[in-house]
């Protein structure tokens, strides 16, 4: 436990949840996981699972009830706003002392990574704001894309075609490895006090393009692979064939229409300056996971 009490995890059965959950237990502090179906969890050292959905604040005075630290993370769907709201206020009736959530780099207008019309950005701005103005000490993470986006439908094509088909052109952004992200939320949550009031970007050590990417995973797999440049018109038309949802098709090619523009290539230090070493790298992450690539 920390002095201020346990750690609750939201999104503890996430990508970013079970590696922060990882870090907690080998820490030997008293954690709090939850998750909507408890045949998710996995059980760790000093993590105590707990059933709540955030969409029910009766739920949620069961899981807070005792105060301490919080760190938020929940999936999207139309809901997402109220939910993490109804997480915010509970924390702040129950006397939370510290609240962590984790944002997107793509909500504030100032950010190299905004984008104007992302419905995800809008819904975490709004609740950024919420928390801002609930009493609550509060800590705002805000990662770039992560790398392992790259373990889906980019991996399958270099496995199967050797080629990454992106629509970001020469484009180039520093993604973040996510462990680095838990690692940071790991620091934040135990030294609350250094990070209160504070909103980190979170990128990687260095800005590439899928031309860098290509590169790399060449010669960590020893397969020769290629990057071909979509076009907007010819990621949508590849998206929609895959069937996304529109909503998710828009979100993506925004992303890449401000990647190709030239204007996402910013690196930030928070990373480093947090945990006191470079952020991963693209070529350590490919290393990790070789089995996706080759
Ligand atoms: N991918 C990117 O490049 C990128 C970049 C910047 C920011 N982000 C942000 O990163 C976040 C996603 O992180 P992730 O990949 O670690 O998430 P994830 O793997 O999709 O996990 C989502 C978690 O939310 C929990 N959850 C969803 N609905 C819930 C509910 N109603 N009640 C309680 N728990 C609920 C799920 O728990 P159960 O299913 O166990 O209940 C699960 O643990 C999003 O907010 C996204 O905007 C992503």
């Amino acid at each position: 436990m920390t002095k201020s009490g346990n750690i609750t995890v939201f999104g503890a059965t996430g990508n970013i949840g079970i590696e922060l959950l990882h870090h907690l237990s080998k820490a030997q502090l008293s954690t709090v996981a939850v998750t909507r179906d408890i045949n998710k969890a996995k059980p760790m050292d000093n993590v105590r699972w707990i059933e709540a959905d955030i969409t029910d604040q009766a739920s949620l005075q069961n899981v807070l009830k005792h105060g301490g630290t919080v760190f938020l993370l929940s999936g999207h769907g139309p809901a997402f706003v109220q939910q993490q709201k109804n997480v915010i206020e509970v924390a702040a009736a129950y006397g939370v002392h510290h609240l962590v959530k984790l944002s997107s780099g793509a909500v504030a207008q100032d950010s190299p990574f905004y984008i104007p019309d992302s419905f995800i950005g809008k819904a975490h701005g709004e609740v950024e704001q919420f928390l801002k103005s609930s009493g609550l000490n509060w800590t705002i993470l805000q990662p770039n894309a992560f790398m392992q986006n790259w373990l889906g439908d980019l991996a399958v094509t270099v496995k199967q075609e050797h080629k990454i088909y992106e629509a970001t052109a020469e484009g180039k952004r520093a993604y973040i490895d996510l462990r680095d992200i838990s690692e940071v939320a790991f620091k934040v949550l135990t030294e609350p006090e250094k990070h209160a009031g504070k909103t980190y970007l979170l990128t990687g050590q260095e800005a590439v393009n899928f031309y860098d990417v290509a590169e790399i995973i060449s010669e960590v797999t020893g397969k020769e692979t290629g990057f071909t440049a979509l076009s907007i018109a010819g990621a949508r038309e590849r998206l929609e064939k895959k069937g996304l949802p529109l909503i998710a098709i828009q979100s993506i090619l925004a992303y890449a229409e401000a990647q190709r523009e030239g204007k996402t290539a910013y690196v930030s230090d928070a990373v480093s300056t947090i945990l006191k070493r470079p952020a991963r790298s693209v070529q350590s992450f490919v290393e990790d996971h070789l089995a996706y690539f080759r």
